[in-house]
């Protein structure tokens, strides 16, 4: 049966695509056949019967996945939560078209990383969040957060939502934190966090060099995370299965 992650965050913009490509190339290089997935899209751009979700197009540029359709499901073109989008483009969130696309996509990987949309109670439709998305796919998630000022809130606040949820939480990541300079919250926050929720924290990633998202390119992303993140928790139960051969 296939494995895979589900990458949420505390926040729109906190790095869920970075960290989803991050890990995409550290276990494509390991031999893995990786396949990913950007369930819901808003904010995408192109003709309106070929949206493109910029997310998807990066996420699948680092799996080098060859299967649009399914990795991108639902795309809207409003910057807004799905809920919304859809209703202003007289269009719903098809989540059971959605799950399908994720089965077919399962049996073409070994691995699936799927990145969410916002966190997660990001509303898809009435009564429908996120976290119920997860829940349908069955995966475990990681919870990518900052580690600056706010950071325990967002990050507890996240987990108890996951955890409320019945979500199996595999760790957390911060995302962007200083490499000099560091304020004192980056210092002391990820420990704080650690011992509140009891989560493990799976490592911090810094600014990347070299990386740009519009124009699919990488940088440092594959050495950095491999350096930093301890992939093999995010693997789980998984991981002796994916070393390198
Ligand atoms: N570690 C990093 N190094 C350099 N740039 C980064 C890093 N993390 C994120 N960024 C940049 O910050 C922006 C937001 O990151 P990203 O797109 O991964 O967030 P997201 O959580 O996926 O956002 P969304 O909610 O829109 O899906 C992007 O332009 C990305 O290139
Ligand atoms: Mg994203």
């Amino acid at each position: 049966m296939t494995v895979g992650i589900f990458i949420t965050g505390t926040d729109t913009n906190v790095g869920k695509t970075v960290v989803s490509a991050g890990l995409a190339l550290v276990l494509r290089d390991r031999g893995v056949r990786v396949g990913v997935m950007k369930p819901v899209a808003t904010g995408c751009y192109g003709r309106d019967e070929r949206l493109i979700s910029q997310d998807a197009a990066f996420l699948m540029e680092a799996a080098q996945n060859e299967r649009p359709p399914l990795a991108s499901p639902a795309r809207f073109r409003n910057p807004l939560s799905p809920n919304v989008a859809a209703l202003l483009e007289k269009k719903e969130v098809d989540v059971p078209f959605i799950l399908k696309s994720y089965r077919q996509l399962q049996k073409h990987y070994d691995f699936l990383i799927v990145e969410g949309i916002g966190g997660l109670m990001v509303p898809l439709k009435k009564d429908y969040y996120v976290a119920n998305l997860i829940r349908d796919m069955g995966l475990p998630i990681v919870i990518v957060s900052h580690a600056g000022l706010g950071a325990i809130n967002h990050t507890l606040l996240t987990a108890d939502a996951a955890i409320i949820r019945g979500l199996e939480v595999r760790g957390i990541i911060f995302n962007r934190v200083s490499v000099a300079n560091y304020s004192l919250a980056e210092i002391t926050n990820p420990k704080v966090i650690h011992d509140l929720s009891g989560i493990p924290v799976l490592g911090s990633l810094p600014e990347v060099e070299g990386l740009h998202r519009e124009n699919c390119q990488f940088g440092r992303l594959k050495e950095v995370f491999r350096e930093r993140i301890q992939v093999d928790k995010i693997l789980g139960p998984n991981a002796a299965s994916f070393q390198r051969i």
